[in-house]
């Protein structure tokens, strides 16, 4: 990883004017350069680059990011190669990425990475001389050579087998790697007894953590690495570097959910299936299968659990979106998982599963009419609802109009009807300075305050996190908002200087809304606010805020109240929040 302070002072020292300058011609407009813009096809201008946030913005199409995104996005370089190419130009070395191999133990402490290939080598031949094992593995229809390919072993029973591999057990290094527990009164043992051990292997082939099954009954059935130095579960997919090739070859990979069904897919000829770590799939990992394939399919079970977790998939898939890039999901049979279906239904089988995959449009649409009745007028109003901040989150223009229109259809509503009321800007406005209308009201308070940030970062001392949190379950606030301003608020104030705050978040659960509000940037500085005018009227919106919150917490009280539902607890916090409402008029 490269560090994020690293990335800010790069940021700080490489003008975005120039950079882009270098594949597009800029024409200045008062503050901002504008040009027709490189990612969609237009006659006029909308395009529009801020010398002075350091930022891109699209009125059209909405593409938005930094020097970075922009050559990623233009280019089409990775995040690291756009960072070295600016870094070059810029004069600045790059922090090296750690390469555990790399480095010494004087220098730079115990080398985990290898750590973890000897104890993997320990556990394949383990596996030779443990036939229970094996004979586990046959029966589960597993054959020598894929297990090979996997670099499947065996940890045996016992509780210090690793003192035969590491001539110092007491080394803390073990335990920092995962593979041993320090249990209580300083005994030590070894994590992984008696289990099949998968290694999980990072995209370069390094070992960097194992997942360990029981064999046959028992709790818990899978054992994981904890998190490591090497080991970010949320980070890491389980076969993608076996798959890689095959991804490329069939522009396509499968998401699965168990280490099993990765193995097995595999075996049966699918040998671009991966699956996440028994966690849900994170913006993370989107984004690095959409590096390696234009096609995703997501596969859960056909159970309700299966669906909450595509779901989840999805709100995690929207902000990663682009143009020509899909994504998809496919759900099984109830009682089957990808491993027993393709032993059973063999490749061509689940092939058409594949094939048959519903859209990502289609499964959010599908889920949330599902959820509603459109035969009345409120539950139309709520299909929109449900519907508005999840559309909003999709980076894929194209992609984003196309469901805006089924929306509009499935709502009865025109196109224009609902652009508006998802406040899409359909026309390119922001360059044509002279005439520009105030800045929307209908912005929520907490956006405003977002923004305001944005624009002066030395206010995030102002902001009190424990009141946003406090805040969170009350129905006048979007809980993505609250969640919002305060992860910016906690950025900018731990960053002692942040060039770029778009950067920030790039590939967080924030990302979209951030840009977004970024993007409403453009408009205050067209009226002129600068930092001292931005602080003003943070404050003062701060404090309205913290008003408004207390008055939504005492009407919720005071409801409950009615109901005689009020704990002890709620009664003496209201007697609080009636002093602080008093006070505060006084
Ligand atoms: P088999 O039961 O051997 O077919 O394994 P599977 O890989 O199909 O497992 P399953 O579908 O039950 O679970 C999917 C994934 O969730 C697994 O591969 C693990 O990553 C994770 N998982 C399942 N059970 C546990 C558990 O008990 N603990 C932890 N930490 N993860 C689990
Ligand atoms: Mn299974």
């Amino acid at each position: 990883m490269i560090p994020q302070t690293f990335i800010q002072d790069l940021l700080a020292r490489v003008d975005i004017v120039d950079v882009i300058e270098r594949y597009v011609p800029l024409k200045r407009a008062g503050a901002n350069l504008v040009a027709c813009c490189p990612f969609h096809t237009e006659k006029s201008p909308s395009f529009t680059v801020s010398p002075t946030k350091q930022f891109y913005h699209c009125f059209g199409c909405g593409a938005h990011g930094t020097a970075i995104s922009f050559l990623m996005e233009h280019a089409g370089m990775g995040f690291v190669d756009a960072v070295k190419e600016l870094a070059q130009a810029a004069g600045m070395q790059v922090p090296e990425e750690r390469l555990p191999r790399a480095r010494t133990a004087e220098e730079e402490g115990p080398d985990l990475g290898e750590m973890l290939h000897r104890a993997a080598q320990f556990y394949r031949q383990q596996l030779k001389s443990a036939p229970q094992a094996v004979e586990y593995l046959k029966g589960r229809g597993l054959t020598g050579e894929i297990a090979r390919v996997f670099g499947i072993g065996y940890a045996p029973a016992g509780w210090q087998n690793l003192a035969s591999v590491f001539a110092d057990y007491g080394d803390k290094a073990l335990v920092t790697a995962g593979l041993v527990i320090q249990g209580e009164e300083g005994k030590r043992y070894d994590r992984f007894r008696d289990r099949i051990m998968f290694p999980i292997v990072d995209t370069r082939g390094r070992i960097v953590g194992f997942g360990g099954r029981v064999l046959g009954a028992g709790e818990p059935k899978y054992l994981n690495s904890p998190e490591t130095p090497l080991f970010e579960k949320g980070r890491e997919l389980y076969g993608l570097f076996q798959a890689r090739k095959a991804i490329r070859d069939a522009g396509r990979v499968l998401v699965v959910e168990g280490y099993m069904d990765v193995v097995a897919l595999h075996q049966h000829g699918i040998e671009y299936a991966v699956a996440t770590l028994g966690t849900a799939t994170t913006p993370v990992h989107v984004h690095k299968l959409m590096r390696h394939a234009d096609e995703i399919v997501f596969c859960f079970d056909g159970d309700a659990a299966g669906r909450r977790a595509a779901w989840r998939a999805m709100e995690n898939s929207l902000a990663q979106l682009a143009d020509g890039k899909q994504v998809k999901f496919l759900f099984l049979p109830e009682g089957e998982d990808p491993d027993t279906f393709v032993r059973s239904a063999g490749r061509d089988g689940l092939e058409r599963l594949i094939a048959a995959a519903q859209p990502l449009s289609a499964f959010l649409l599908n889920e949330l009419a599902s959820r509603v009745d459109r035969t009345t007028p409120e539950g139309r109003a709520r299909l929109l609802q449900e519907a508005k901040p999840l559309v909003r989150q999709i980076a894929a223009p194209m992609l984003a109009l196309m469901l805006r229109k089924s929306l509009a259809d499935l709502a009865g509503l025109s196109g224009q009807e609902l652009d508006r009321e998802f406040q899409i800007k359909t026309t390119p406005s922001a360059y044509s300075a002279p005439a520009r209308p105030a800045p929307p009201t209908a912005r929520s308070m907490l956006r405003r305050l977002i923004e305001l940030l944005l624009l002066d970062p030395g206010a995030a001392r102002e902001v009190d996190r424990a009141a946003l949190a406090d805040a969170a379950g009350l129905p006048a606030f979007d809980g993505r908002e609250l969640a919002a301003l305060s992860a910016v608020a906690e950025a900018l104030a731990r960053e002692d200087s942040v060039t770029s705050p778009g950067e920030l978040f790039r590939g967080t659960a924030h990302a979209a809304l951030v840009q977004e509000i970024e993007s409403g940037l453009l408009e205050r500085q067209a009226a002129g606010i600068g930092p001292a005018e931005a602080r003003a009227e943070f404050l003062d919106g701060w404090n309205n805020l913290l008003e408004q919150m207390r008055r939504e917490r005492l009407r919720e009280m005071t409801e409950k109240l009615h109901k005689h539902e009020l704990t002890p607890d709620d009664k003496a916090r209201y007697m609080a929040l009636l002093k602080a409402s008093a006070s505060l008029r006084s």
